[in-house]
C-alpha cells in the first residue's frame, strides 16, 4: 500500500528566506577556508643540549637557549615528546583528549655517546643528537631508523608558533589527521586544523568540521604513528613543500607529540586508542536505518514518515528532529504548536521500534526576560519561552556563558539569532548542560545530534573576530585560540556525561559534527554538510577510511547528499555504499527536494530496499565488528591498506573499503557505470552475490548493474547473518554462519553478543560463541563452543551454509544423524544446493558438534 504525502511546506516565507541568507553566508565563508603552510622560515632553532636529568620514565634535557624537552617513555613502543621552545616546561600539563595519564613504565636504558644520548625500550630507539638537538626514532629491533628530524625544533618567540620538521621518504605515504575532504593518501598534502561550518564542502576544503592532529606513516609497509596534542590551530605538511621534509607546526602552546611505533598500523590504533579512549559501545540500534530531513514537523508528519516506511516494508530504528521542533530555535524547549507532545509522540514511534534523536546545538538564544516574567518551575522545556527563556536565564544568573577578555558576554549569531555559547571547560557549566538533556530524555528522547558546533558563528565563521575570548579551563584562563577546537569535545563530553547521569544503565547515543581527538570516548560522527554530487559520493571513502584510522570508529554521512538535488540512481548507488557504514542516515537540505528512499518511484526504491534489508541481516557481523572496534581501535570501515599492510598496490586505493577483515566493497561512483575495475588483495575471494571465485594479487573487471555493489568475501572467513527485520531486535533468530571455506582448510570465527542497549556489557552480561570449521578426510567439522559469559539471546535457529562444501553422505549432530530435507526448508536437517550445504538446528546454548561426511 502506498501512503499518499501531503505536499511539504513547512517553512513560513520568513523563516525561507532567513535561512537562504545564512547559508549563503556560511557558503561564502567556505570559500575563505584554506590550509595553510608550515612556514620555518624565521623561525629560531632551539640551542643544543647544555644539560639533561634522568627520571624514572625518562630523560629531559634542557638547551642552551633555555628550551626544555621532555622525553617520556609511556610504553615500549609510545613515547612522548613535550617541549617548551625558548623556556623551560610549565608545571600545567593538561590536555582534554587523554584518556590515560598513567602508564606502567616499560623498561628502559640510556646510554650516554658523546654526541647523542640513546634511550633504548624493547621496541624503540630514540636517539637525541645533542648539537643541534636532532630526534630519531628507530626499530630497536634492526636499529632502522624510522622517523627522525630534517631540522631542529624551532619557534617564533614573538608570535608563539612552534614547529617540527622530519625528514620526507623517498616512499612515504601519509594517513589520518581526522576528517579531511580529501584522498586517503596524504603525500604531498598540506592540512590545517582548525574546526569550521564549511557547508557544501568538496575535495581539497581545508580544514572542515573535524580536527585530529594524528597521523600515520607508512614506508615499505613499516607504520609509525604521531599525535601533535596542540588544540591551537596547527598545519601539517606532507611534503608539499618540495623541500625533501615533512613538518608540523602549531600557532601556540608546546611542541608536544607522542610517537608511536608499529610497525603494524592496527597496534598503533590500538595503542592510539589506550592513549585517548576507546568508543564506548552504542547502542546496537544505533547500527539500524536512521532517517532525517531538515526539517520534519509537525509531529503528524514525523509519523507519517515512520508509517511510510512501515508501509513501504522499509527497515527503520531512527527518526532525527532537526531545529524546528524547538520553539524558536530555544535548544532544550519543544514547540508547542509542532510538537505539542513530545512523550506521546516519542512513544507512538516506540511502538514502531522507531527511536527519536534530537538535534541540539551549543548557541543559547539571547533572550533577557521581560521585566516581571518568572520562569515555570516544572516541564521549563514545555512553557512558553516567549517572555523569559529558562536556559538563556540559568545559564546568565550561574555565568557559565563565554566571555571576552573585557568580561563581556561572547554574543554570536546561528539560528535563535544573536545567541551565547556555554563554557564547557567548566565543569558546574558542563555538568549544567548535560543535566538540562532531561528536557528531552524525560520526553523518551533516544539520542543527542550536536550539530554547529565548531562552534559555527554566523558573523565570524573564521574565528578571527573571538581570539579575545577566555575559557575558564579549570582556573587556567585559556585564551580561545588553544580551546576553540576542543570546545565541540567538551560538549560531548558534557552531553555524554549528562545522558550517564539521566538513564545510568542505558549506553549513551550521541552524533557530532565538529570534534578534536579523544571525540570516540562520547560521540559517533557524521561528516556534515555533503553535496547530492557524484563527486562527494566518491569522497566519503577516503573521508571515512581517513576517519578510521583517527580513531573514529563509528562513521557515516548524509546519504543522497545534503545540499542540492540527487536522484534515482545517485541515490542508489549512494546506499550501495552507506548500507555498510556504521552510521546510516538520510538527510537533506531545508531546501533540497524529498529525498526519501521512494522519492523517485519504485524501480529505484527496491534497490534501497534490498540493501537496507541486506544491512539488518548483516547486523550479527556489523555488531560484531563495532565490538572489535571497541575493544581493539580497529575501525570497521577499512582502507585496504589496512588489512594488507604490506601489499603496496594498496597504498592509495580509495575507491574500494573493506568492512572488518574479509568484506571488501567496490562501489561504483560515476554515473551510468555497470562495470568497474575491482582490485582484489591475495588469496581467494568469493564474490559474495554469485559464490563465484576470484584469485586476489590482481585487478579484475566486475559486473556491477544499479541494482549491484561488487561485494567480495575473503576465504577463510566465516560472515554471520541475522533476520531481515524492521527494528533493531524485532527477531531473536535465526543466526545464520555463511562459511567461505579457505586454502587451509579451517576458519575460525569468534561472535560476541550482548543485550545491545544496556551498560551491562562492562560487567560481562555478553556471550562469546566460537565457530570453527575445518575440512577432515572424511570431509568436515564444524564447532559450536560452549558460550562464554552470562548474556542469553533468546530461542533460535543456527543455520551454517558453507560454500564448496565437500560432498555430504551424511550429517551428524553430536554424534545423531540429521535429517535431510529439502533445501529451503526450515526444518531441523541438511540440504544441498548448487555446491552449498546447508545445515540448522535449534541453539541450545551448547557445544555442538557437526560432522559433515
Ligand atoms: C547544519 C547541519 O550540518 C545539518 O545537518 C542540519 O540539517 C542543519 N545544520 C540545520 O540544523
Amino acid at each position: 500500500m502506498l501512503l499518499v504525502m501531503p505536499v511539504r511546506s513547512p517553512f513560513s516565507r520568513k523563516e525561507h528566506s532567513l535561512q537562504h541568507v545564512l547559508r549563503s553566508l556560511c557558503t561564502a565563508l567556505l570559500v575563505s577556508s584554506a590550509a595553510s603552510a608550515v612556514d620555518l622560515n624565521g623561525l629560531t632553532a632551539i640551542g643544543p643540549l647544555a644539560s639533561y636529568t634522568k627520571s624514572a620514565d625518562g630523560i629531559t634535557i634542557t638547551c642552551a637557549d633555555q628550551s626544555q624537552v621532555r622525553f617520556q617513555v609511556l610504553a615500549a613502543d609510545l613515547i612522548r615528546v613535550r617541549a617548551s621552545l625558548g623556556h623551560g616546561l610549565p608545571a600545567r600539563d593538561h590536555s582534554w583528549a587523554i584518556a590515560k595519564t598513567s602508564w606502567d613504565v616499560p623498561r628502559w636504558i640510556l646510554q650516554e655517546e658523546p654526541n647523542d644520548l640513546v634511550l633504548t625500550t624493547d621496541e624503540l630507539e630514540l636517539v637525541v643528537h645533542r648539537s643541534p638537538v636532532l630526534v630519531e626514532f628507530r626499530d630497536a629491533a634492526t636499529h632502522h631508523v624510522i622517523n627522525s628530524d630534517a631540522r631542529p625544533m624551532a619557534y617564533d618567540p614573538k608570535s608563539g608558533t612552534v614547529a617540527a620538521a622530519k625528514k620526507l621518504g623517498l616512499e612515504e605515504h601519509f594517513y589520518g589527521l581526522g576528517e579531511k575532504a580529501a584522498r586517503l593518501d596524504k603525500r604531498r598534502g598540506q592540512f590545517t586544523m582548525w574546526n569550521s561550518d564549511t557547508p557544501g564542502y568538496h575535495e581539497g576544503t581545508d580544514p572542515i568540521y573535524q580536527d585530529i592532529p594524528f597521523y600515520l606513516g607508512w614506508q615499505d609497509g613499516v607504520a609509525y604513528g604521531i599525535f601533535l596534542d596542540n588544540s591551537f590551530r596547527t598545519n601539517f605538511d606532507f611534503g608539499a613543500n618540495l623541500d625533501g621534509y615533512t613538518a608540523f607546526s602549531a600557532e601556540g602552546g608546546e611542541m608536544n607529540y607522542y610517537f608511536f611505533w608499529g610497525p603494524s598500523i592496527k597496534k598503533i590504533l590500538g595503542r592510539y586508542a589506550d592513549l585517548t579512549g576507546r568508543m564506548p559501545m552504542p547502542p546496537k540500534w544505533a547500527l539500524g536505518n536512521q532517517q532525517s530531513r531538515w526539517s520534519y514537523f509537525p509531529d503528524t508528519l514525523a509519523e507519517q514518515i515512520v508509517s511510510r516506511y512501515r508501509a513501504e516494508d522499509l527497515p527503520l530504528d531512527v527518526l532525527h528532529l532537526d531545529i524546528h521542533y524547538m520553539n524558536g530555535y530555544r535548544v532544550f524547549t519543544w514547540s508547542p504548536q509542532r510538537f505539542p507532545d513530545p512523550s506521546g509522540f516519542t512513544a507512538k514511534l516506540r511502538k514502531e521500534g522507531v527511536k527519536v534523536v534530537v538535534i541540539v546545538d551549543p548557541g543559547v538564544k539571547y533572550q533577557s526576560p521581560v521585566p516581571g516574567a518568572t520562569d515555570p518551575t516544572s516541564n521549563p522545556e514545555l512553557a512558553p519561552q516567549d517572555q523569559s527563556y529558562y536556559i538563556f536565564n540559568q545559564g546568565l544568573a550561574n555565568d557559565y556563558f563565554l566571555k571576552r577578555k573585557n568580561g563581556q558576554l561572547w554574543i554570536g549569531e546561528v539560528w535563535p539569532g544573536k545567541a551565547v555559547f556555554t563554557d564547557y571547560t567548566m565543569e558546574a557549566a558542563a555538568t549544567w548542560w548535560g543535566d538540562a538533556l532531561r528536557a528531552y530524555t524525560d520526553h523518551g528522547v533516544a539520542g543527542i545530534w550536536n550539530d554547529m558546533n565548531e562552534p559555527s558563528d554566523f558573523i565570524d565563521q573564521t574565528g578571527k573576530t573571538q581570539m579575545d575570548i577566555i575559557t575558564y579551563d579549570g582556573g587556567a584562563y585559556t585564551p580561545y585560540a588553544e580551546n576553540r577546537n576542543v570546545f565541540a569535545l567538551n560538549m560531548a563530553r558534557a552531553t555524554y556525561e549528562g545522558l550517564m547521569r539521566l538513564r545510568p544503565d542505558q549506553r549513551p547515543y550521541i552524533i557530532t559534527r565538529a570534534a578534536y581527538a579523544g571525540i570516540q570516548r562520547y560521540s559517533t560522527m557524521w561528516t556534515g554538510d555533503n553535496t547530492a554530487t557524484w563527486d562527494t559520493l566518491a569522497l566519503s571513502i577516503p573521508m571515512y577510511e581517513t576517519l578510521g584510522l583517527s580513531g573514529e570508529p563509528f562513521v557515516g554521512g548524509d546519504i543522497g547528499g545534503f545540499i542540492g538535488r540527487t536522484n534515482g540512481e545517485l541515490m542508489s548507488r549512494w546506499y550501495e555504499l552507506g548500507f555498510l557504514t556504521p552510521f546510516c542516515r538520510n538527510h537533506a537540505e531545508i531546501t533540497a527536494y524529498d529525498h526519501e528512499p521512494w522519492r523517485f518511484g519504485s524501480y529505484y526504491e527496491g534497490i534501497i530496499r534490498k540493501y537496507l534489508k541486506l544491512r539488518y541481516r548483516l547486523l550479527p557481523f556489523l555488531y560484531n565488528e563495532l565490538e572489535e572496534a571497541h575493544r581493539t581501535g580497529v575501525p570497521i570501515f577499512r582502507p585496504l591498506l589496512l588489512n594488507y599492510q604490506n601489499d603496496y598496490n594498496t597504498i592509495s586505493i580509495d575507491d574500494e573499503f573493506m568492512v572488518g577483515a574479509d568484506l571488501l566493497a567496490a562501489p561504483v561512483l560515476r554515473p551510468a557505470e555497470t562495470r568497474r575495475l575491482v582490485y582484489l588483495p591475495e588469496g581467494t575471494w568469493f564474490d559474495f552475490w554469485t559464490g563465484g571465485q576470484f584469485k586476489g594479487g590482481t585487478t579484475i573487471q566486475a559486473d556491477a548493474p544499479l541494482e549491484t555493489i561488487p561485494l567480495f568475501v575473503h576465504a577463510g572467513a566465516i560472515i554471520p547473518m541475522g533476520p531481515e527485520m524492521n527494528y533493531v531486535g524485532e527477531k531473536t533468530g535465526p543466526l545464520t554462519f555463511n562459511i567461505y571455506p579457505g586454502a587451509q582448510g579451517r576458519v575460525d570465527l569468534s561472535l560476541y553478543e550482548d543485550d545491545g542497549v544496556s551498560q551491562g556489557y562492562l560487567n560481562g552480561t555478553v556471550r562469546r560463541t566460537t565457530v570453527s570449521y575445518q575440512a577432515t578426510a572424511a570431509g568436515a567439522e564444524i564447532h559450536v563452543s560452549a558460550p562464554a559469559g552470562s548474556y542469553q539471546p533468546g530461542r533460535r535457529t543456527l543455520i551454517f551454509s558453507v560454500r564448496l562444501a565437500p560432498a555430504a553422505k551424511e550429517v551428524l549432530l553430536d554424534g545423531h544423524p540429521l535429517p535431510s530435507v529439502r533445501s529451503g526448508q526450515t526444518a531441523p536437517g541438511w540440504s544441498k544446493s548448487g555446491d552449498s550445504l546447508c545445515i540448522q538446528f535449534d541453539d541450545n546454548g551448547q557445544e555442538r558438534i557437526v560432522q559433515i561426511r
